[in-house]
């Protein structure tokens, strides 16, 4: 498909060049609104569920799952012929309203949180090409996070999952996080926690760096640097979550060419580094979490993806096809 005075789209220029370039899909939009449908489908060969993989969304109530939204998604995905990523069986966020009510023993969490993953990954084995098992395990200061499943379980729940989610698919297993995506101490200690999990034969594949640059933008050369020792390890690197905006009161007078100019920087330093895959946090700014999201969101300007509350393509698609294209042209 070609649109834009006979441009190739973004998936085409993507699908050439054998990158893999992603939206967060929203199962509503999808079902509701034919330009999301057509934009979603027709320039990114990616998707990853925005919200209708996590507990909260699947498990209405403890012993029961409601799969109706995730199935739409990955549906999709398979049809459009586009890689899907799975977003995710681990975290402490989003766990269901009942959950929080639940007067459980730690044994109780335990064959919750394996039944979970077993029957998660295991119904999506061959149509889910990559899931992020554990996402935000690691706090700011490079700890072991306080939840629920490492109070219950310690902090081997972490190389659990990843074994409980390798009985049962097929796809390639990710560690998923936020503000590790230069070499900073955070990602220091993902680095470390990642090579005891490989030292020990958890079956992990790779690295998800989500890349929200809101107040602060990652420098591209180090997101090079980190991507580049994380491969060094063995280990696949993906850009899970890419969104770029500005703080609130602070929004430069040419904000749309400098969230371009960012989002061409990270995908030169990705390709540089050999990270094959970029995943934005959306497709178009009329359905960006910074606008939904109450109390944080909120302080960032809501418009940080690629297309336009109309769907009308941005400064920042195409400085992200251009970048693809002349990495292609080398
Ligand atoms: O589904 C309910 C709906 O029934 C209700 O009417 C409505 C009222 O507020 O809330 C809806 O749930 C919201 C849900 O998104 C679906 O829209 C939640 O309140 C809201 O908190 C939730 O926010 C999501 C957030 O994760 C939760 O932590 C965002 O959409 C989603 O973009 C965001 O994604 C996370 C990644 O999973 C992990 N990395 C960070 C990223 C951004 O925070």
């Amino acid at each position: 498909m070609s649109t834009e005075q006979g441009q190739p789209t973004l998936r085409d220029v993507a699908d050439e060049r054998e990158f893999t370039i992603g939206a967060a899909i929203d199962p509503d939009s999808l079902r509701r609104d034919p330009s999301y449908w057509k934009t979603a489908s027709s320039e990114f060969n990616a998707v990853t569920p925005e919200n209708a993989l996590k507990m909260g969304a699947l498990r209405p109530s403890r012993h029961t799952y409601d799969f109706r939204d995730a199935d739409a998604i990955v549906d999709f995905g398979r049809e459009n012929d586009m890689y899907v990523r799975g977003h995710t069986l681990v975290w402490h966020n989003q766990k269901p309203d009942w959950f929080q009510a639940w007067d459980h023993t730690d044994e109780q969490i335990e064959a919750f949180l394996r039944n979970h993953i077993h029957t998660v990954a295991g119904r999506y084995r061959a149509t889910i090409d990559a899931w992020d098992v554990v996402n935000e395990a690691v706090d700011d200061d490079g700890s072991t996070r306080r939840t629920v499943w490492s109070d219950a379980m310690g902090e081997g729940y972490i190389a659990d999952a990843f074994r409980w989610a390798d009985e049962v698919t097929d796809a390639d297993l990710y560690y998923n996080d936020y503000g590790a995506d230069e070499v900073n101490e955070k990602s220091d200690a993902i680095y470390d926690l990642l090579e005891r999990l490989l030292e020990r034969d958890v079956p992990i594949d790779g690295v998800g760096f989500q890349l929200h640059a809101l107040a602060a933008h990652p420098d591209p050369e180090s997101i090079a640097e980190n991507i580049e020792r994380f491969r060094a390890l063995g280990l696949d690197v993906q850009i899970t979550e890419m969104d770029v905006a500005f703080p609130d009161d602070d929004v430069p007078a040419d904000a749309a060419e400098r969230q371009a100019d960012y989002y061409r920087a990270v995908v030169e330093a990705c390709l540089e580094a050999g990270c094959e895959t970029i995943v934005t946090w959306g497709v178009h700014d009329g359905g960006t979490w910074l606008r939904s999201f109450k109390d944080f969101g909120e302080r960032y300007s809501g418009d940080p993806l690629l297309f336009d509350d109309r769907y009308e393509r941005k400064p920042a698609y195409r400085a992200v096809r251009n970048a693809l294209e002349k990495h292609r042209e080398r």
